[in-house]
């Protein structure tokens, strides 16, 4: 059995006062639970920054919040399964959480994203987190709360390997490159839901309005990508990219001045 000691769900409460003895930072996986075409799962965007963090906590000894694994997928409500909150709720329950872990001594938070709808939202939850410091007791010269987003799908590394492997298959929602993470994640469930083909091929592309529109637009879930090109073999090489490249991230995030 693995320790997973660095998981706060599985940590006891003295062990977190020992841990903000030495390190005031957080990595708080943040997703949504939402249609990911006819091959990838529903949880895809939560999964992929859970079983990222899970890992760099253990690498670098980060505490890893719970997973909030609803975020803000208004679009996606015309497939079955899909979940979301409206984007105020989503900015009352980012607020909430960091407020409530600055109570203890937290003031680094890195939110690390799955879901690309998630961050307009997310960054609105930290100018409202700041806004409230700032109203609250400007000039008391407390220490400062610092927000940081990262998408775990943008480092340099991370990118190559999906134009390497997907090219112009990867797409903008259900991609190749996500959909494969999860497949070395959860390789069990990857072979259960793994087709060889999809029609089309290539999902078509266009802009995102509402529910219905969505729906209209992108028949079966996905945005301009071909998932059928996941292998789990590939989601190993993104996991290990990204890892290396969000735990510099987070490094260089809590270093700064
Ligand atoms: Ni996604």
């Amino acid at each position: 059995m693995k320790d997973s000691g660095m998981r706060l769900q599985l940590s006891t409460w003295p062990e977190v006062e020992d841990y903000l003895k030495d390190s005031s930072g957080i990595i708080i996986p943040i997703g949504s639970t939402e249609q990911h075409g006819p091959t990838g799962f529903i949880g895809t965007d939560a999964l992929c920054p859970e079983l990222l963090a899970n890992e760099i906590g253990e690498r670098l000894n980060v505490m890893i919040a719970p997973t909030l694994s609803i975020g803000m997928a208004q679009h996606h409500l015309g497939f079955a399964g899909s979940v979301t909150l409206r984007p105020t709720t989503l900015i009352a329950v980012v607020c909430d959480v960091i407020n409530s872990l600055t109570v203890h001594g937290f003031d680094r938070f890195f939110f690390l994203n799955g879901h690309g709808g998630n961050i307009a939202t997310v960054q609105a939850a930290f100018s409202e987190v700041y806004a409230d410091r700032s109203f609250g007791s400007a000039g008391q010269n407390r220490p400062s709360v610092r927000c940081h987003l990262e998408n775990w799908w943008n480092g340099p590394g991370i990118k190559e390997i999906s134009e390497r492997e997907f090219g112009d298959s990867e797409g903008s929602h259900a991609t190749a490159s996500e959909v494969a993470l999860t497949y070395y994640g959860y390789p069990e469930d990857g072979t259960r839901v793994k087709q060889d083909q999809l029609m089309p091929r290539l999902a078509p592309k266009g802009p995102i309005y509402d529910a219905d529109d969505y729906r209209r637009r992108f028949a079966d879930g996905r945005i301009g990508s071909d998932p059928t090109l996941a292998t789990a073999e590939i989601g190993k090489e993104l996991f290990e990219a990204s890892v290396r490249h969000i735990g510099q991230a987070y490094e260089e995030f809590t270093a700064a001045l």
